[in-house]
């Protein structure tokens, strides 16, 4: 009796994509890795939180921040994590192959798109998003594009699923996405723009589409505010101050 394909449901969409559960260092390595100073100082700050005996606590933040330095995760920058936390290396792999979240392999410079493909995004139209990406990124998940610029992947549930279909951009969430949204979104990246995150087709957030049946008072609870969390707290990231939010973004933020 054939073995079953290993991932052959995880990962797929309903297009019979490629399997995505096989998480391996990537063939090719840099020969180190070092945080900026800058970093460095963060690192150290974060690894205090912790008390003694403790401080492999911090692997996560470590592993992420190092992530957002170079775009993804060597084996020097897991191994080098590994040391600052007294770790052996093997550990800080485990963390790192684990979580979908790490890329285990080079990353388009601008944006890597991880795109939703589970059940309630596959319902709403996730592989209208996948084919968009297949057009204009490259025809492969975790293939960069010719211009080295862009990635993407398909990943499981993100906990978005009331505004289905959705993909995340680094940090951003960005849903309620159809073809022509998210079209609109790798446009504005190819401008330089910091695409506003969160729902795509007008809501505030998950209220119905229509408008909210409850809690509808302006004054009271969410609503009397002028963006979401979710953009809130993308337009107060210092990368976006710089990069220049839209103004409705950041107007009123602290
Ligand atoms: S199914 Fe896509 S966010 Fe949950």
């Amino acid at each position: 009796m054939p073995m079953p394909e290993f991932g052959a449901r995880a990962g797929r969409c309903g297009k019979g994509h490629p399997p995505v559960m096989l998480r391996r260092l990537h063939h090719e390595q840099p020969e180190s890795f070092a945080f900026t100073p800058a970093n460095e100082d963060w690192a150290k700050q974060e690894i205090a939180k912790y008390p003694p005996g403790r401080q492999a606590s911090a692997i996560i933040a470590l592993l992420w921040r190092a992530q957002e330095q170079e775009g993804w995760l060597s084996k020097p920058a897991i191994e080098s994590i590994a040391a600052m936390l007294d770790l052996p290396p093997v550990r800080a792999l485990e963390v790192a192959t684990f979580y979908f979240m790490f890329q285990l392999r080079p990353v388009g410079s601008v944006a890597h798109v991880q795109v939703c493909t589970t059940t309630t995004c596959m319902i709403c139209g996730s592989d209208e998003i996948v084919d968009v990406c297949r057009d204009r990124i490259a025809p492969s998940p975790h293939q960069v594009s010719a211009d080295g610029k862009y990635s993407w992947e398909e990943v499981e549930c993100l906990g978005a699923c009331a505004n289905a279909p959705m993909v995340q951009i680094g940090k951003d969430f960005y849903e309620d996405l159809t073809s022509g949204s998210f079209s609109a979104i790798l446009d504005s990246l190819e401008e330089g723009a910091a695409p506003t995150p969160g729902p795509q087709n007008g809501r505030f957030s998950c209220e119905p589409l229509s408008g909210p049946s409850t809690l509808a008072d302006p004054d009271q609870g969410s609503l009397s505010e002028t963006v979401n969390a979710s953009v809130s707290l993308a337009a107060a990231s210092p990368g976006n101050a710089e990069s220049g939010m839209p103004p409705e973004s950041g107007e009123g933020l602290s």
